[in-house]
């Protein structure tokens, strides 16, 4: 174990609850393997209290932070500057205090598309059909929409999928009954659902009339693999697990506040894993 300098960079993950959050472990494991002078801590702020702990942290020099639930919608409001991608998705997941301005960043759809590419998915390849309509779809779809692919959404609460669809624009909503059938013409499926994820009811889709180059990438990660990938992989399709974008989502964080682009590799897969099995 290495020691502070009085001069380290610091930064966290501001919660509520956060000790589910695995951002201290995946941080902390690239601060050790670049020897670096900083730290990245857990930060449990109840919602009442985020604009405090917010100027809190700026005032003691954190470098900024990531920010998960519930505070992703709130902490846009609290921001000087928000990229116009964070806009988009309707949230920030990522603060950096810069020297006049707090600005926030949303990284998930960077993340999602760095996840990918790195299993050689062409995120624009063809028709993406991206399930479900919360905050995750909303990152995912403006992420395929700026990588230049045409969207369609299907959520069994049609009416989220049409006020998407109607603030990205240019999507198209699938009925969430037929979203077997309408895999024909699709080259990415995307599950952003909670369904799959443990405790949860699996995710009911045929795959049988999927075409073989289909990609289907889940965003679940716990389990590893979800009973869609288990399908997609047995049908001999690519299959992109939700870990990996997890790993990339942190990247542009860790970069600005530590000055240092990190590398996602199958350690750092390791070590978070391991952490998911326990
Ligand atoms: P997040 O912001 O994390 O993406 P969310 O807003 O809670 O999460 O969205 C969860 C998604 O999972 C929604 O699309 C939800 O569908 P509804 O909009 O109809 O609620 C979807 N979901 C959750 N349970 C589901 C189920 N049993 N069947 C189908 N979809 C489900």
């Amino acid at each position: 174990m290495r020691f502070l300098t009085g001069k380290a960079r610091l930064a966290g993950v501001i919660g509520w609850p956060v000790g589910h959050s695995r951002s201290p472990r995946l941080h902390g494991f690239w601060i050790e393997r670049h020897r670096l002078d900083a730290a990245y801590v857990p930060l449990a702020v109840r919602p009442d209290s985020l604009v405090v702990a917010l100027s809190g942290l700026r005032a003691a020099g954190f470098a900024g932070a990531n920010v998960t639930i519930p505070h992703k919608q709130a902490a846009m409001a609290l921001c000087d500057r928000v990229e116009p991608f964070a806009r988009k998705a309707g949230a920030v997941n990522t603060i950096v205090f810069e020297a006049g301005a707090v600005v926030g960043r949303n990284t998930d759809g960077f993340g999602f598309v760095a996840n990918l590419r790195s299993h050689g998915v062409a995120p624009a390849a063809g028709p993406a059909l991206v399930l479900g309509a919360g905050g995750a779809a909303m990152a995912v779809a403006a992420a395929l929409q700026d990588e230049g692919a045409s969207v369609r959404i299907a959520n069994r609460t049609r009416a989220r999928a049409e006020a998407l669809a109607g603030s990205l624009g240019g999507i198209a909503v699938v009925a969430w009954e037929d979203i077997s059938g309408a895999l024909a013409d699709v080259a990415l499926l995307v599950n952003t659902t909670s369904l799959g994820m443990t405790g949860q009811p699996p995710l009911e889709i045929d795959l049988a009339g999927a075409p073989p180059d289909l990609a289907v990438a889940d965003i679940v990660y716990a389990p590893l693999e979800t009973r869609l990938l288990a399908a997609a992989r047995a049908a001999g399709l690519r299959a992109v697990e939700g870990l990996g974008m997890l790993l990339h989502q942190a990247r542009p964080g860790f970069a600005a506040w530590f000055g240092v682009d990190p590398e996602v590799d199958a350690a750092l897969y390791e070590v978070v894993a391991a952490d998911l099995r326990t």
